[in-house]
């Protein structure tokens, strides 16, 4: 079993991410007010959990590294739900294991860190000790599928919402395992061929969407000049 996963994302006009580059809006409103439609709609999807990736949560949240004295794992590391909860939950991929939190929620939505089977036993005693939930997403900390499984199936998460930034969106496009876009188009622009945009996939795939179609649900004018595209996502079968 998988939850359902739904992409959900504000971009520029020209489809970037940097925030802090786009153009002001025409009509003089703060940036920041538009940027509260991006967070009201996410919290309508009314998932179970949603998901930063690493550098969108170590930017925003946490950018402390956890240094290890002894980088030892466990033969077979098990999952491990925390005794706090919350309605929803945050979940954010570490495949280096070494994030600090410096709390055991984002947002008031109780963290479940995913790692890699090789994580230190040293930083699982550390996560169990801040009371922060984890499982693993194989060997390597990279399989999504895995994870999404046993998200669904141990922490009974039936829908995430997954809301950038460019890498991780783009490395669950390539495993195919998104189920929905809500992308929110900001009224401005970048302009900036170097800036990250909604799907930045950096694996060796020459089409990383192969076989993925965009079946439009609905278009909405939000206020503000901003847009709100639901699309749900058709996938062909390419085994
Ligand atoms: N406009 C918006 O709505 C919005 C939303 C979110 C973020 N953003 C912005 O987007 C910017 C770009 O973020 P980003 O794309 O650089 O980073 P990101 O997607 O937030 O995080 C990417 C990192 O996740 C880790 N990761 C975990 N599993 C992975 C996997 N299977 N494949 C690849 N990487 C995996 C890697 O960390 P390691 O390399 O350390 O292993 C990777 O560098 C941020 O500056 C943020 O401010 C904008």
């Amino acid at each position: 079993m998988l939850p359902k996963i739904i992409c959900h994302i504000m971009s520029s006009v020209d489809g970037r991410l940097l925030t802090d580059r786009w153009t002001d809006p025409f009509n003089g409103q703060s940036k920041s007010e538009l940027m509260g439609v991006y967070a009201s709609i996410g919290r309508k999807l009314n998932t179970d959990a949603w998901m930063f990736g690493k550098n969108t949560l170590c930017e925003g949240f946490f950018p402390k590294q956890f240094h290890l004295r002894d980088t030892t794992p466990l033969s077979h590391p098990k999952p491990y739900i925390a005794s706090h909860t919350s309605d929803r939950l945050f979940a954010v991929i570490d495949p280096d294991a070494d994030i600090l939190y410096e709390s055991s929620t984002v947002r008031g939505d109780c963290i479940v860190a995913i790692l890699p089977e090789t994580a230190p036993a040293d930083y699982l005693d550390y996560l169990q000790k801040k009371d922060i939930s984890y499982l693993f997403a194989g060997a390597k900390g990279d399989d999504l599928r895995a994870a999404m499984q046993t998200l669904a199936e141990v922490f009974g998460v039936e829908s995430l919402s997954l809301q950038g930034g460019g890498i991780i969106n783009g490395a669950f496009l390539h495993a195919g395992l998104i189920d929905e876009l809500s992308l929110v188009v900001y009224p401005g622009i970048d302009g900036s061929a170097a800036s990250p945009s909604v799907f930045e996939y950096i694996g060796k795939e020459h089409l990383p969407a192969r076989g993925q179609s965009l079946e439009l649900l609905s278009a909405k004018t939000v206020q503000d000049g901003i847009v709100w595209l639901r699309y749900c996502f058709h996938k062909a079968d390419l085994t």
